[in-house]
């Protein structure tokens, strides 16, 4: 008899502020909703899980609201990998056959890979994708699918993500303890990218900026391909931290303050306005300018992206993000977020909201969901990709080499 769950996906999304777990079917007409459940992320810090045992919960209490609302029970699960700790390196390699053409198959292309892939890789850190770029055959780059043509020698280009192993095992750990098999790991804007992106912007050259609680992960994309990725060790979480102490308030407050009255450029915050900010301790709140909100809140927000500009700039990238730059994670609602990343990078900024799911709860339809629902769109994908023939090389290729 056929599973009856054959037909559903599951993206478990374990950040530093949220657990989010998104449960879509698939359908004729494309994926739909059936499910998700959204938790206060516990024991989980930057993208590394800190406490075992409260990460487990919070994800399994995510778990738990899926279920409820999807009516079935979560057994496997796509997971997103993110955190400062992830990083991308490009790297190439070949195999020569001799002086005559032969036809490229499966184990061609394979053996060229696995020369691509030998990178000296520190002994802390793993692989977590290998994205082929374009393949060179001879002399003749930019061929997309080899398989079936002739040549003598074939070459790849591949992007690789790596990631901590014990950062990597430990999110896996707390899922399964959570009660669900891990079926795949994914960088998460890589799965964010295909809620969010166009293709004619993957085409130009683009940027996008996962700006979490944690940290900030980022993935360019030029010619189609994967060209570079990496992470930034500021999220929204230090805009709170810096005003819980810049006004001397507790954290909940200067979350709420940031929320409610934040803006990451002090000028759009009109003057005279007023903010009532509790004290800690006993001391009664006092009445500030907003303008003060937004004195402590502009240094950090170009911090982060003078960052990512040098990033961008010392991998050779920023001059390729022809297409900009795109903006997704809770810290991209920060009010003038996008004047500041403009002013910074000189690209052309915007928010990305994500491609709906059928019958998905308005909800969801905000950007620090963005990756949670890319998971399921790029779960969707990989599995097409394992069960198909004529699919794209690249989706071919990650289901050859990983599946
Ligand atoms: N309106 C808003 N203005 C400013 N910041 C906001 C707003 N809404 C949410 N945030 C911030 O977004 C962050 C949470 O974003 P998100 O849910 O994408 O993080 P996460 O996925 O849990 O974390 P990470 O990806 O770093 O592991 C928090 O720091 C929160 O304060
Ligand atoms: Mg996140």
């Amino acid at each position: 008899m056929a599973n009856q769950h054959a037909n559903l996906l599951t993206a478990i999304d374990v950040g530093s502020a949220k657990a989010c777990v998104l449960v879509a079917e698939i359908t004729p007409n494309g994926l739909r909703y059936r499910g998700h459940g959204v938790t206060e992320s516990r024991g989980s810090r930057k993208g590394i899980i800190v406490d075992l045992e409260k990460a487990a919960s919070s994800i399994q209490k995510a778990v738990e609201q899926a279920e409820d609302v999807a009516g079935i029970p979560i057994e496997r699960a796509l997971l997103g990998m993110g955190g400062a700790h992830i990083r991308g390196v490009n790297s190439h390699g070949g195999i020569t056959f001799g002086t005559r053409v032969r036809e490229i198959g499966r184990d061609e292309i394979r053996s060229a890979v696995d020369k691509a892939r030998a990178i000296a890789l520190p002994a802390d850190r793993e692989i977590l994708h290998l994205l082929p770029q374009e393949f060179i055959l001879d002399d003749q780059p930019g061929i997309h699918d080899p398989l079936g043509m002739m040549a003598c020698r074939v070459a790849v280009r591949v992007h690789i993500v790596t990631a901590v192993s014990s950062a990597l095992q430990n999110v896996v750990s707390a899922v399964n303890r959570a009660g669900v098999h891990v079926d795949d790991t994914v960088f998460e804007p890589l799965a964010c990218a295909d809620a969010v992106l166009r293709a004619d912007e993957r085409e130009l050259g683009v940027c996008l900026a996962d700006l979490g609680a944690g940290s900030t992960n980022l993935i360019v994309f030029q010619e189609g391909a994967v060209a570079h990725s990496a992470g930034i060790p500021i999220g929204g979480d230090h805009f709170t931290s810096d005003l819980s102490v810049g006004l001397c308030t507790p954290i909940v407050e200067a979350e709420r303050i940031k929320k409610f009255y934040g803006n990451a450029i002090v000028t759009l915050i009109p003057e005279g306005n007023e903010v009532e900010v509790p004290s800690v301790g006993d001391r009664p709140s006092r009445l500030l300018s907003q303008r003060t909100v937004g004195e402590i809140l502009e240094p950090r927000a170009r911090e982060l992206f003078e960052l990512l500009r040098d990033n961008l700039r010392q991998s050779g990238m920023l001059e390729l993000c022809v297409g900009g730059l795109v903006l997704s994670g809770g810290a991209s609602r920060l009010p003038g977020i996008l004047d500041i990343a403009d002013s910074v990078l000189r690209r052309s900024v915007r928010l990305s909201w994500p491609t709906p799911l059928a019958k998905m709860p308005a909800s969801l339809a905000e950007p620090e969901y963005a990756t949670a629902l890319g998971m399921v769109f790029y779960a969707h994908r990989a599995r097409l990709a394992r069960g198909s023939q004529d699919e794209r090389w690249s989706s071919k290729l990650k289901a050859m080499l990983v599946g």
